[in-house]
């Protein structure tokens, strides 16, 4: 009987995509410590991993029986694909059905951030409101300013969408032309022509190391001081000390992020801004995007085990 093992307690029924003829191990509730992880592993025919999760040697040493890694997330920058490859195992994401729901959350830290709703949220909360007046609070405008994208990928081109709504102006930078810009009204300029036209900046890329530190203190500095980031990626795309340094010196006027560097762990210098919108990592956090993750992951380890490539497989070579 083939064994797979989930990380986490999903929020969908993988044991009824599975099958009675596999045993399905999760938590009841929550997630799987590290140590956890590595014991479960030593029977796994397939995991089901969190972006959370480092897969690494360490990992698929005590997984000698191991096929497939289903990572339930679209980034895997916490895998290590070439380790899996080496192993001939399988390695997926859950690209596509969680698009519309980051460029969502992208556009709701971006608004956000601009109009200070958080600020203003205390505010009316800790009872310092004192009635409308013409000078509080004021924000910068959204519609009509100029949005610049970095990676106009699945999620990059919904952001863009959702510009359009807004009549901004959108600029995108990154490795290629990208066929859907045009009628996107999308444009593609330099990484310095970004930063320097920017009101907004969404960081929509993937991490690897070409994208590491994409927003670094020379970045900061190129931008507007009126301008804001968003960060719906990864955290380590944007250096997040110069960040909280930037927002300090008023190098910019603020941020959104919903992605850090040492999750859970954030940057005093960012949880202390009054300039900062934080979220938790929620871009996807919708019941049926998250219900739409853990299905792709059942389906993969379902196919992988039966013998079949799995759709969202981005390592295919271990099938030629
Ligand atoms: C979330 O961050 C994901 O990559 O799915």
């Amino acid at each position: 009987m083939s064994r797979v093992v989930s990380a986490a307690a999903l929020p969908f029924d993988v044991a009824a995509v599975l099958g009675d003829a596999t045993e399905y191990v999760a938590p009841a509730a929550g997630r799987m410590a590290r140590d956890a992880l590595l014991a479960a592993a030593a029977d796994a025919d397939a995991l089901i991993t969190l972006l959370r999760d480092e897969v690494n040697d360490a990992l698929l040493d005590a997984a000698p029986r191991l096929r497939i890694v289903a990572n339930c997330a679209v980034g895997y920058d916490n895998v290590d694909v070439a380790a899996c490859t080496r192993r001939g195992i399988a390695v997926t994401n859950t690209p596509g059905v969680l698009t519309e729901a980051t460029a969502d959350f992208a556009f709701a830290l971006m608004l956000a951030a601009a109009r200070r709703v958080v600020e203003g949220d205390a505010m009316v909360r800790g009872g310092t409101w004192t009635g409308w007046e013409p000078g509080q609070l004021l924000g910068v405008p959204v519609a009509g300013a100029t949005l610049g994208i970095i990676g106009l990928g699945r999620i990059g081109q919904a952001v863009a969408r959702r510009a359009r709504g807004f009549d901004m102006t959108v600029l995108y930078a990154g490795p290629r032309e990208v066929a859907a810009a045009g009628e996107l009204g999308a444009r593609r300029v330099t990484l310095a022509e970004l930063w320097a036209a920017s009101d907004f900046v969404s960081v929509c890329c993937p991490l690897d190391d070409s994208t590491h530190h994409i927003v670094d203190a020379a970045a900061l500095a190129a931008m507007k001081p009126t301008a804001i980031l968003v960060n719906t990626s990864r955290g380590p795309c944007v250096d997040e000390a110069a960040l909280a340094r930037a927002l300090a010196d008023g190098i910019i006027a603020g941020a959104g992020l919903d992605v850090y560097e040492r999750e859970p762990d954030v940057d005093p210098g960012l949880r202390t801004s009054g300039r900062a919108v934080l979220a938790p990592h929620a871009g996807s956090a919708t019941t049926t995007t998250r219900a739409k993750m853990a299905e792709i992951c059942a389906r993969a380890v379902r196919d992988a085990l039966e013998g079949r490539r799995p759709e969202t497989v981005v390592n295919p070579e271990i099938y030629a």
